[in-house]
């Protein structure tokens, strides 16, 4: 196993919460992208373990989906030995770099988060200061392996932003310490809306039972929340404006097929809304459905989880040191041998 990163090579580092079933969206914005990089870059893969409790977490059910989170990130095609893959409480330098970078992020700054504004809002009942320095946690994750690049949704991009301004900031300062990072919007499916309110983005905790298609549904389940798709009143497989459901169906289509938007027109030509329906139905779940049945051999073998577990945070712990005992240094912190 790879133990040293090669000087030359980029660093890519991303993450995701193990705070509940991913869905076809977060699939295709996220872990079906990263397998592209694994050849070319040094990859870490975080299970966000720190940020999930932000929000009030079941303890068990927590448990269980970092598990989940992990062999997702496996039976998604990810390589444990090409790719650092790791559960962020494993490795203390996150907590540790976040409280440092804390004392150099505004308050301001912070306020303006739109993620914050709305969960504030979702969470009346507990806006705790985690939640507000969430963002300071996400910059630690990232400066800490000297990340070069990060890919995200669409919705993270502020997260990133203000990373890039705290680690200037912390360079300014003290001088050149931390490599700043720049986000990256992966081009394909990087925004995939609810099947049931078109007009929404597909989310992880929707309540409707229709509107969210999860990377680990049954094949009846994705076939039925096809089928149930909304769409409009025309007939006509095509892209336009105002067709906000079928739009959505010829985007997930092309995500999993490759196929151009005129292709689709033409292969749906004269057949109209159910027959293009059940056909993405039926090529979602065909390519989930081995996706699938690796996580549940994955999820029957929690000794090989742990391994992978481990050996991802030894080797995350050694990159996040090296960066830390940087800053500890710079910032005056003493450090007996
Ligand atoms: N905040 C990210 C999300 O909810 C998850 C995350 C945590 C992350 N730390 C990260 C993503 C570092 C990229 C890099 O999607």
């Amino acid at each position: 196993m790879e133990t040293s990163t090669t000087p030359q090579r980029k660093t890519i580092f991303s993450g995701v919460q193990p705070s509940g079933m991913l869905t076809i969206g977060n699939y295709l914005g996220s872990i079906k992208n990263w397998k592209a990089f694994e050849e070319t870059y040094d990859c870490l893969y975080c299970v966000v373990d720190l940020h999930a409790i932000t929000v009030r977490q079941d303890p068990a059910m927590l448990r269980r989906r970092t598990y989940e989170t992990l062999a997702l990130y496996i039976a998604s095609g990810l390589d444990p030995e090409k790719n650092t893959l790791f559960v962020q409480s494993h490795v203390p330098a996150h907590a540790e770099l976040s409280w440092v970078l804390n004392c150099y992020t505004m308050f301001g700054e912070l306020s303006r988060m739109t993620q914050f504004k709305d969960k504030s809002r979702k969470y009346a009942s507990n806006i705790n200061a985690g939640l507000f320095t969430y963002p300071v946690l996400m910059a630690s994750d990232i400066l800490l392996y000297q990340t070069d690049l990060v890919p995200v949704g669409i919705d993270q991009m502020q997260h990133i932003e203000l990373s890039r301004d705290i680690a200037g900031r912390f360079n300014q300062i003290y001088g050149d310490t931390f490599t700043v990072p720049e986000g990256f919007i992966p081009k394909a499916g990087a925004k995939i809306m609810s099947l049931a309110e078109p007009e929404k983005k597909m989310s992880k905790s929707d309540t409707n039972g229709n509107a969210s298609v999860y990377i680990l549904d049954s094949r009846d389940d994705i076939l039925r929340k096809f089928k149930r798709a909304v769409t409009d009143s025309d007939t006509v497989v095509c892209r336009a404006e105002g067709k906000d459901g079928i739009n959505n169906l010829m985007t997930i289509y092309s995500a999993f097929t490759g196929k151009s938007d005129a292709e689709i027109e033409k292969e749906f030509e004269g057949l109209g809304y159910g027959h293009f329906k059940i056909a993405v139905g039926e090529t979602v779940a065909d390519a989930l459905a081995p996706v699938r049945s690796e996580f549940d051999r994955l999820m029957a073998d929690k000794a090989y989880l742990e391994t992978v577990m481990k050996n991802g945070s030894a080797k995350a712990a050694y990159l996040a040191r090296k960066t830390l005992s940087k800053v500890y240094r710079k910032i005056g912190f003493t450090q007996p041998k």
